[in-house]
């Protein structure tokens, strides 16, 4: 008798952080929504990451890689050990969730059109930081989150999925920036989803998001 075992598509994360977006897929591979993905590596920028403890009590290979001497970007040595540390466990996707640093042109060259970025506003509106405070200073009425692939632009490669999260008079950064993270903890694993299932090709790809209304 002959079996065939399907191949799980290969996840590796990068954090920095928190690592809630982590645990959400952690969650949904647990639960079987998200089906036939393994997450083969969580690394981290920083040793202190909470998304390191997240992916270790899970079972999941995790590590802290030195990030090099620049706090904002991976480039030189540091950048190398990335990619070569990445390329060993064959990945299908990196994702970023939470990654605080710019990803540069031969991080990108290495893994061409595999890496996806989660981002905190409707892109292409607030790339960059501070996206909840730059919403309220600008009385948007709804903002959201984004799930998008990362070209050379920092957060302006082609959109995959965003849920919008409407915006109330009384909010504040804090209750915004809640209720939008509960949606990147749907959108980023129904873009894994999509992706996995070859539903998102990149190639194919038109830049027309899907969209969740609030
Ligand atoms: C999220 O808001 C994500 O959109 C942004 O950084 C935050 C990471 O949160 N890029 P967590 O570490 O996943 O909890």
């Amino acid at each position: 008798m002959i079996l065939f075992f399907k191949r799980k598509f290969r996840v590796v994360f990068l954090v920095s952080g928190r690592g809630s977006n982590l645990e959400a897929v952690i969650n949904n591979i647990k639960n079987k929504k998200l089906k036939n993905v393994k997450i083969v590596l969580v690394i981290s920028d920083n040793p202190e990451a909470k998304a390191l403890e997240i992916a270790k009590k899970n079972k999941i290979r995790a590590i802290y890689l030195y990030p090099g001497e620049y706090k904002t970007k991976l480039c030189g040595e540091a950048e190398d050990n990335y990619i070569k540390t990445i390329k060993k466990v064959k990945p299908d996707l990196i994702v970023l969730a939470g990654f605080m640093r710019v990803v540069k042109e031969k991080f990108i060259k290495s893994f061409q059109n595999k890496i996806i970025n989660i981002h905190p506003s409707l892109l292409p509106k607030y790339p960059g930081l501070n996206t909840h405070k730059r919403v309220l200073e600008a009385r948007e009425k709804e903002t959201g989150c984004t799930v998008h692939f990362v070209n050379e632009i920092v957060d302006g490669g082609k959109r995959i999925i965003q849920a919008k999260v409407k915006v109330y008079p009384d909010d504040t950064e804090e209750k915004l920036s809640k209720r939008v993270l509960e949606k990147e903890h749907i959108i980023l694993s129904k873009a894994i989803e999509l992706i996995a299932q070859k539903k998102v090709v990149y190639e194919n790809w038109n830049d027309n998001p899907i969209i969740i209304e609030d």
